[in-house]
């Protein structure tokens, strides 16, 4: 057999053999960079807000006890002024229905007072009260990340 190196002077072997040394150099470099990257970037959940918007004032009656079912709330209405109390049950976090007074949760029975107050149980305690304030264009805007006193109204 005849091994005369190619006229260049590099063996074909030799040639290929680079060539795939340094694919494989380049494929780890890249893939150590990407990795390297990656690790710069954080882990995080973003959760969806807690704010919303809930519509003019005016589109809830007077006397009204309004429940926004996507926000699983009720948006009460007395005169001028409003209030947001969870319509998510504390024992297990079934929705609450309303009830001639108060709550009723559906699930294992538990009652609430008007005031969002356990009447009976097992619900361990009562239904919060979320912050109301007005947003610049005039709309109700909800905050569920903020509980208030169950006195605390927005006056419009
Ligand atoms: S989830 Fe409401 S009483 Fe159990």
């Amino acid at each position: 057999m005849n091994h005369l190196p190619p006229p260049n002077g590099v063996p074909r072997r030799s040639f290929f053999q680079l060539t795939l040394g340094w694919l494989a150099a380049t494929f780890a470099t890249a893939a150590s960079a990407v990795a390297a990257v990656r690790f710069l970037v954080p882990n995080v959940l973003y959760e969806p807000s807690q704010r919303f918007k809930a519509g003019k004032p005016d589109d809830y009656p007077d006397g009204s006890v309004t429940f926004l079912e996507d926000e699983r709330v009720f948006l009460l209405r007395k005169g001028n002024t409003f209030r947001c109390l969870s319509a998510v049950c504390t024992h297990l976090g079934c929705t609450v229905n309303r009830a001639d007074r108060g709550y009723h949760c559906p699930c294992h029975g538990s009652v609430f007072s008007d005031q969002g107050k356990v009447e009976s149980g097992p619900a361990p305690h009562g239904l919060p009260w979320f912050l109301v304030t007005l947003s610049k264009d005039d709309r109700l805007l909800v905050d569920k990340s903020e509980v208030v006193p169950a006195d605390k109204y927005l006056v419009v």
